[in-house]
């Protein structure tokens, strides 16, 4: 059932005429308004800062696109990251950018994508030089196929010591076995259930068997190897059962607060990204800005159907 509905989501997400109809429709500007900084780099940057000084909480800027097969826009995505860097680091907030390995180039040539990535990466370095902070290109995961690739770009960026990060997805089969490997990487790995569709054979199909992978990936996570290896953990998502496993298993193997966080979409109960940052724990936001905002949204109502009931509803108020 639960891939059923996100695949529907999903060709939502990647249907141009849908796409074309729904941001431009007013109805539907209450999604934007919920998950969305703005549409410029400005815009973002500003909710950065007003999110760490009024909660304490940091941001990962993503300026919004996936499965970019034109060539103008896939050098406007590159641009915006540059500029988002840039605009963050002049606010002295963590140089924090989120990227889709489909939004820079992988749709037309998996090396253009890897110049891409490494320019980006290479100027978050220069960057942070001067300043305090978590910095890094944070790749995001996509669907199953891209798994390998944006596996090997990471690490091919890691092994040059430049500053990256990786997301793994807990509903994927193979994630227990990626993610002991990049415990041994001592990396920095977003763990998420995974907001896209495989089929059995590749991905748990089931909450139950998601959340139980979820914690069995926890617990690797912040194992005790993990942390003799700088390995560093980042917990993204909602669910505030995680949120406490995860706190308890950190408290058991020794972390402290410093050495891992919590992750959440802008506009996804903020409420409680707020009450885990009044407890003292490293919290930050996915905080998307650009104009194309409807895959992001659309993948945010196959996480909460109430939001189809909204979006209904305001269609055909
Ligand atoms: P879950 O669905 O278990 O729900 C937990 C609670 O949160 C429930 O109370 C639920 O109602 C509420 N909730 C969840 N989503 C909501 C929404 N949209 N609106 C209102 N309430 C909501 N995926 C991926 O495949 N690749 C990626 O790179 C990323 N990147 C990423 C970064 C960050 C920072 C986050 C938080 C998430 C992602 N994701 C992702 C998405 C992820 O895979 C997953 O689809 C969502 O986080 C939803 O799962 P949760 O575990 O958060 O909540």
């Amino acid at each position: 059932m639960r891939r059923i509905w996100q695949a529907s989501m999903i060709g939502l997400a990647r249907s141009s005429a849908m796409k074309s109809f729904m941001q431009n429709s007013r109805a539907t500007s209450f999604l934007r308004n919920k998950y969305v900084a703005g549409e410029t780099v400005t815009a973002g940057a500003e909710r950065a800062v007003a999110l760490l000084e009024k909660n304490g909480i940091r941001s990962s800027l993503f300026f919004m696109g996936e499965y970019v097969d034109d060539p103008a826009l896939i050098a406007e995505t590159v641009q915006q990251k540059h500029d988002a860097a840039e605009a963050i680091a002049q606010r002295q907030l963590d140089i924090h950018i989120s990227v889709d390995p489909t939004q820079i180039g992988y749709v037309i040539s998996p090396q253009q994508t890897q110049g891409h990535a490494l320019k980006l990466a290479k100027e978050i370095k220069r960057l942070a030089e001067e300043s305090q902070g978590i910095h890094c290109l944070m790749f995001d995961m996509e669907d199953a196929s891209l798994n390998d690739p944006t596996i090997a770009l990471h690490n091919t960026l890691q092994d040059q010591g430049l500053p990256v990060a990786l997301t793994l997805q807990a509903y994927m089969r193979r994630t227990m076995e990626d993610m002991e490997k990049q415990v041994q990487r001592g990396s920095r790995v977003r763990l998420v259930k995974g907001a896209f569709a495989a089929g059995p054979k590749l991905a748990f199909q089931g909450t139950t068997e998601i959340k139980h992978n979820s914690r069995q990936l926890i617990e690797l996570m912040f194992s005790k190897t993990a942390k003799s290896k700088g390995f560093y953990p980042i917990i993204a998502t909602h669910d505030t059962n995680l949120h406490d496993f995860a706190i308890q298993v950190a408290r058991k193997n020794g972390w402290s607060k410093e050495e891992y966080e919590f992750e959440m979409l802008l506009g996804v109960r903020e409420d409680i990204a707020q009450n885990l940052a009044l407890q003292g724990e490293r919290v930050r936001l996915y905080v998307p800005f650009g104009r194309d905002w409807w895959p992001h949204a659309v993948r945010r109502i196959g996480e909460n159907p109430r939001n189809a009931v909204l979006l209904t509803r305001s269609l055909f108020s």
